[in-house]
């Protein structure tokens, strides 16, 4: 299995004191930052763009795993590379022309990563699996925190999976959306390797065992 990478997202964190929430989650043991940005057509919420991350990298070296929700991705990429996100995700819903999009993540120097909501067909991956550093599945519809896991994913990330080994792609498989310490080990055992939480983490009394509980589960699961 592939190693397993933590990023924690900072949806769920305390806005007024971003920096030290951040630096509370590196020292937790975080292996990235997932920084959710929502425009408010593509899902019903708004969240950051990139003079937001911009500041934030002042805060940490760890790698910027940015989620976009938003429905025009491609006009703002300049300004993600500028801002230095590490890892670019966009939905493949809002992209009718995808593969030509991710080529454009990585000519700006970012990793290209693909997001299917739920009722997304994982076939729309085929093709562009080979290019991508990462695929998320969004295991709840995206828009908030604290929503619950949508039990069929088990099944998609499982899908996924086969459809990387069937096609030869060393594409990680990150999960987002509702995962927090009973579920993660079958998160992992279905295929994924990169672990998003927002609210169990933030909520959880003691972060860096709540992280280290994810390691643990994952590590049996091997
Ligand atoms: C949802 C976001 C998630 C969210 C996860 O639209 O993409 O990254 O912050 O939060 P939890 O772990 O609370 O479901
Ligand atoms: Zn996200």
């Amino acid at each position: 299995m592939k190693k397993l990478i933590l990023s924690p997202s900072i949806y769920s964190a305390d806005y007024a004191w971003i920096g030290d929430e951040i630096l509370r989650l590196q020292r937790a043991g975080a292996d990235m930052i997932h920084i959710d940005v929502m425009d408010g057509v593509f899902v019903p919420n708004i969240s950051v763009g990139p003079p937001f991350i911009k500041k934030l990298r002042r805060v940490t070296e760890l790698p910027f795993d940015v989620h976009l929700m938003i429905s025009q991705p491609e006009p703002l990429f300049e300004a993600f590379a500028d801002a230095g996100a590490d890892i670019l995700t966009v939905h493949a819903e809002c992209c009718p022309h995808l593969d030509r999009t991710l080529s454009r993540i990585r000519e700006l120097g970012m990793a290209p990563s693909v997001a299917l909501n739920p009722h997304t067909p994982v076939e729309n991956l085929r093709w562009v699996i080979n290019s991508v550093r990462m695929v998320l599945v969004m295991t709840v519809n995206p828009g908030f925190g604290g929503q619950v896991f949508i039990e069929n994913m088990y099944d998609k990330i499982k899908a996924v999976k086969d459809m990387a080994e069937a096609v030869g792609s060393p594409a990680h498989i990150e999960v987002d959306g509702g995962i927090n310490a009973e579920n993660v080990a079958k998160v992992v055992r279905a295929g994924a390797n990169v672990i998003v939480a927002g609210n169990a983490v933030f909520r959880a009394g003691d972060m860096k065992a709540e992280l280290e509980s994810y390691r643990a589960a994952a590590l049996e699961v091997t």
